[in-house]
């Protein structure tokens, strides 16, 4: 296959190092808005491309891979691929990849950063600063909840899970686990976990941290019910996608005080939040930036152009997510 003619297409710019290897190996095409594409911009921009390297917010369907009858591959700018229709794909015959890996230890960071923020009452006084509300320490000031020695429930354990240990080992934390399939009672006993079911899970823990890949089943797996049997003085945290949350439930319980409080990096509706979170100082919110890290950046997109050149070279893709259309 000739590598120089082959049109890649970015739906979003990637950092220096990233475009200078691509420059090299394809006809490289990006969109030139600091934004993500309109509907009808993506019909159009993917027309003639051989490439489509997406990025989380862009909704690629049956739609989009019938309007790219060139499209030999979807390199996706992301662990999660939920914004890509796979089994359109591979009815097409097109390959889809991601980047897993990389970006679990900045995820794990931020899932961190979340907990110990709303449990210690970072960003709510940060707020009190900002508006002026600050009239000096106060012995009953911003009292929060002990994060050493308390109890995590991980809700997942893939990579980014399995990431959140070691943090919480250096908390002195129990660390519970729910997952799809249990691990080896041997490696659980290395790692110093503990299975437990989800409903104890969640009546148990202090902190329940989401790190489940969103797919049908896993859509709304925290709803009303699960937030009430979480304990009130327990906190919410979540990195992986938002509506694995129902987040108007989530609001109901840490309006009615069914919970402590909630970390959230994903939102149902990205861009959109819920009106009534923002009114909430029982939560401590970032703008899904999880994977948010220069080092972290760089090295997802070299696993984009690895996969890219996979298909340039006609190696085996390292990353693939449907083997079956090969
Ligand atoms: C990205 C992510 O910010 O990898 C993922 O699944 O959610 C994030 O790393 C986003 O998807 C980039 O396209």
């Amino acid at each position: 296959m000739s590598t120089s003619l082959l049109k890649v297409y970015l739906t979003r710019v990637m950092l220096p190092p990233v475009l200078d290897r691509l420059k090299g190996l394809c006809d490289l095409n990006i969109n030139p808005n600091d934004r993500t594409l309109t509907r009808e911009e993506l019909l159009d921009a993917v027309k003639d491309i051989d490439v489509l390297v997406p990025n989380g917010p862009d909704r690629i369907d049956a739609e989009v891979l019938e309007a790219a009858p060139k499209l030999k591959l979807i390199a996706n700018f992301g662990v999660g691929y939920n914004n890509i229709d796979v089994d359109a794909a591979t009815r097409l015959g097109i390959p889809v990849t991601n980047t897993p890996g990389v970006l679990s230890e900045a995820t794990a960071d931020i899932a961190w950063g979340l907990l110990m923020s709303v449990a210690r009452r970072i960003s709510e006084g940060d707020r009190m600063i900002r508006g002026d509300g600050w009239k000096g320490w106060g012995p009953l000031q911003l009292l929060g909840s002990d994060v050493t020695g308390a109890t995590l429930g991980l809700i997942g354990l893939g990579s980014i899970g399995k990431a959140m240990i070691p943090r919480a080992k250096g908390f002195a934390m129990k660390i519970i686990y729910w997952n799809r399939t249990r691990l080896d009672p041997a490696d659980e006993k290395e790692l110093g976990i503990e299975y437990v079911s989800k409903d104890a899970l969640l009546s148990s823990a202090d902190f329940v941290s989401l790190h489940v890949a969103l797919v049908p089943e896993t859509r709304h797996l925290i709803s009303e019910p699960e937030l009430r049997l979480m304990k009130p003085s327990a906190f919410l945290i979540n990195t992986t996608r938002g509506p694995v949350v129902d987040e108007k439930a989530l609001v109901a319980a840490l309006e009615s005080g069914t919970i402590a409080g909630a970390g959230l990096d994903v939102f149902e509706n990205e861009p959109a939040v819920e009106p009534d979170l923002m009114h909430l100082e029982n939560v401590a919110m970032a703008p899904h930036l999880g994977s948010a890290t220069v080092g972290t950046r760089i090295k997802m997109g070299m696993l984009v152009v690895d996969n890219c050149e996979a298909l340039f070279t006609e190696k085996p893709y390292p990353d693939i997510v449907n083997a079956e259309v090969l």
